[in-house]
């Protein structure tokens, strides 16, 4: 059986969590296409060319998961011939055989619009910063603000696949739910649209 599952969300709004438990629930794959970002803005020289032939061993670096991968991958992802660069592969991942969970910005509105369900995961700016802050241990909680606060804008104001919600998406807003209660939500939301 095939099918798409796509959630989007701005940085720390709790899109992984919620990922990766919807894809173990549902047996499906999942794949988080922030990291393919992550591996192109690290992997330095031409962003282009770096995107064009990523491989499995850039995407396994133990770096990727940093503030600075994460600022690095907001920087390349506005540029267009990246983006496309990393389309073919998404959009292969998406429709393998036991159904797929692909969680990024522009899933349900570039990558996915056919999507069987679209979640648009948020959480006010404060909240993400605190819950990425103790993440990370990484910084004051102030700096880890100001650059989530930059991300969002980054991600938003891009002409290219910019971060907002498709027409058709669910939306979760994990502001005030522990992260077991956000699963939870999203984990009914998504079945009673599955069917299953
Ligand atoms: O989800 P994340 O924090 O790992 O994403 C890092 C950056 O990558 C994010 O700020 C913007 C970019 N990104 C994107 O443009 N499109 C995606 N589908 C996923 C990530």
């Amino acid at each position: 059986m095939k099918f798409t599952i796509a959630i989007d969300g701005p940085a720390a709004a709790g899109k992984g969590t919620i990922s990766r438990a919807v894809a173990e629930s549902l047996g499906a794959a999942h794949l988080d296409t922030g990291l393919l970002y992550r591996a192109v803005g690290v992997k330095g020289g031409d962003p282009v060319e770096a995107a064009r032939s990523l491989s499995p061993s850039d995407l396994s670096r133990d770096d990727l998961r940093s503030l600075a991968a994460g600022e690095a991958a907001s920087r390349v992802a506005v540029i267009p011939e990246v983006r496309a660069a990393l389309v073919a592969f998404q959009r292969d991942f998406a429709r393998r055989d036991g159904g797929a969970v692909l969680d990024g910005r522009d899933i349900g509105t570039v990558i996915c619009p056919e999507a069987e369900v679209k979640l648009f995961v948020t959480a006010s700016p404060e909240t993400r910063a605190r819950r990425r802050w103790q993440e990370t241990d990484e910084g004051s909680y102030e700096d880890v603000l100001a650059q989530v606060r930059a991300r969002d804008a980054r991600d938003t104001d891009r002409a290219d696949a910019p971060l907002r919600p498709a027409e058709d998406a669910v939306k979760l807003d994990t502001t005030d739910l522990s992260i077991e209660d956000a699963v939870k939500q999203a984990c009914a939301i998504i079945r009673n649209r599955l069917g299953r």
